[in-house]
Order: C-alpha cells, then structure tokens, then sequence
C-alpha cells in the first residue's frame, strides 16, 4: 500500500517545508494536482513548479494532469521530473496516444477516470498503463466529500486486472480519510491519494501515520 499525499491543500508559500515533512514521516509519493481552468474549474501549477519541487525530494513526483490536451504538456512535464504522469481520457480524443507518448519520455503512465466515466470504456488501454486513478470525487478542488458509488468502479478495475493479469497500481484520489481509505483498500486499491486530511489538520504528520495504520 502506497500513500500519496496531494499539496494541493499545502502552504504553497512553503512548498519545500510541507513535502520534507511527509517524506519524512514515510509518504511514497508526493501527488501533484496540474489544473488548467478548462479541463477543471480551478488553476494550480505547471511543469515550472514540478521542475522547483524536484530537488527537494527523493520521492517519485505523481503528477495528475487536469488539463485539456495533455499531449501538449507530456514532454515539459517529463523534462520537469515528473515519474509518473496521469492523464484524463475525458481531456483527449487520442488517449491511447497521449499514454505511448508518456511512455517514450520513460516516465510510468496513468490514466484516470471521472466519477462518471465507467472503467470498462478503457479497457483497450489497460494493459498498457502503469496506473489506473479512480477518481473519489469530481476533479478541481481538495476537501470534497467521497462518493462510495465508486467503490464498485474500484472493484471492477481490480476484477480487470486480475483476470488479465496486468500489474497496474489502483489509484484513488478524493475525500480519503481513514475510513474511505479502508473501503478502497478492500476495494482493491493500493495507491491512496489524500490532501485536506494530511494538510488541513494541525498536526499532518499523525494524520498520515493514522491514514497508514488504515491501509497497510
Ligand atoms: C482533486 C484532486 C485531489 C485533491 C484531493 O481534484 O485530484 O488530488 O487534492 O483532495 P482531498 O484529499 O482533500 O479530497
Ligand atoms: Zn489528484
């Protein structure tokens, strides 16, 4: 089981601080959030802060890209440091494309899936992924609540994966505090994104060893 804290509800002010404190207390990714304002409603970072966050940290940088046409971005974020790049089907009429171009930058690839999409229309780009998002909540902000209708869109990418025998992680990403957590753990998933439940509490640091004690 892998924790993936999202900065999206970090002190931007004090990026390096935030990202130290969880690598520190054991994280194993840090998850970037890019939005555009037209993919989702809300704009955060690009390529420039993943390349200012890269020397601050060991740790594998995930990158969410919410943003129209991704396939314009690939390379930049690549450049940037990104190791794994995660892109929306729902953002391109050429995913298939978009994930052999992440692939050729040698960066690990990830697609992910908006609460309204179902999982079963990706299924000729499963085998090719390194990751698959089910997304918790609708993409754009941090602190929405979980929507437990995708629990079963969890258990389907698992049924998949099983029956084809493909390797990738199941990433969810939205409303994860500890008892979502476990349900998605159950679920199938390996890879938990959190950001308002890590960042927004007094004291991130036990709320992360709490979200471990939840999963592993
Ligand atoms: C939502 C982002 C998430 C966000 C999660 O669009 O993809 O990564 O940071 O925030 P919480 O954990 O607060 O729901
Ligand atoms: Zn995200």
């Amino acid at each position: 089981m892998k924790l993936a804290p999202s900065i999206l509800s970090a002190d931007f002010a004090n990026l390096a601080r935030d990202i130290q404190l969880v690598e520190d207390g054991g994280a194993d990714y840090i998850h970037i959030d890019v939005m555009d304002g037209h993919f989702v409603p809300n704009i955060t970072f690009g390529a420039d802060t993943v390349a200012a966050i890269r020397p601050v940290t060991k740790l594998p940088l995930d990158c969410h890209l919410m943003v129209e046409y991704p396939e314009n971005y690939i390379k930049q974020f690549a450049a940037a440091g990104a190791d794994i790049i995660t892109v929306h089907p729902e953002s391109t009429p050429h995913i298939h494309r978009v994930i052999q171009l992440i692939k050729d930058q040698g960066v690990k690839a990830g697609i992910a899936v908006n609460p309204g999409t179902p999982i079963e229309t990706m299924e000729h780009v499963l085998g090719i992924v390194d990751l698959v998002l089910v997304m918790t909540v609708n993409p754009g902000y941090g602190g929405q609540t979980f929507i437990p209708e995708m629990v079963k869109k969890i258990k389907k990418a698992k049924e998949i994966k099983d029956r084809e025998g493909y390797t990738y992680e199941i990433q969810v990403d939205g409303g994860i505090a500890e008892q979502t957590a476990k349900q998605c753990k159950e679920a199938g998933a390996t890879v938990f994104v959190a950001g308002s439940y890590i960042y927004n509490a007094e004291n991130p640091l036990n709320q992360l060893n709490l979200l471990m004690d939840a999963v592993r």
